[in-house]
């Protein structure tokens, strides 16, 4: 059974973060949606939230799981059985950061193999950074993420 981590922030998960998930479904045999919980950055969303939108957004997939992991992402991968970890690339920028993640996390286990997913052109303006920025000003953020998850950001906002 070929098992896959996908993690990232998620902060929040965006229609990007979906199209390189539903490419990668068509490769492997189960996806672990890995919501990283200690990131240095500063995060929007709870953890509890960014599992809610993930789950609205991918209701129509199977065979995934969306688990939180706050440790080494190549430990999370072990404990999982999976031998491999996906990522989407959009641009330089991404490929100059990946390249440097997927250089690390090789010399801590040299068995993991991090498979790169390149976007479709409509996805690569799509990041939750702009999402964040929309919200803040109040703007439509809608074409960035899926239907029921903007409903329930909408939601929060108004709760
Ligand atoms: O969505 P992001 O912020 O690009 O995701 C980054 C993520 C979560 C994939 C990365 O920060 C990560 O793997 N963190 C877990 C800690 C880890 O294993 N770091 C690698 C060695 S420095």
């Amino acid at each position: 059974m070929k098992i896959a981590i996908f993690p990232g922030s998620f902060d929040p998960f965006t229609k990007g973060h979906l199209e390189i998930l539903k490419k990668a479904t068509n490769l492997f045999d189960k996806i672990i949606i890995c919501i990283l919980e200690n990131s240095s950055k500063t995060q929007n969303f709870s953890s509890e939230n960014k599992l809610e939108i993930i789950k609205l957004s991918t209701k129509e997939l199977k065979n995934i799981e969306i688990k939180t992991n706050d440790g080494l992402l190549v430990d999370f991968a072990k404990a999982n059985n999976a031998n491999f970890i996906v990522k989407g690339l959009r641009n330089q920028t991404d490929f100059e950061y990946e390249n440097s993640m997927y250089q690390i996390n090789k010399k801590l286990d040299e068995n993991i193999e991090t498979i790169y997913i390149i976007c479709n052109d409509e996805y690569r303006n799509i990041s939750s950074t702009a999402v964040r920025e929309l919200i803040k000003f109040d703007a439509d953020f809608s074409f960035l993420i899926e239907p029921c998850a903007y409903k329930f950001i909408k939601n929060l906002k108004e709760s």
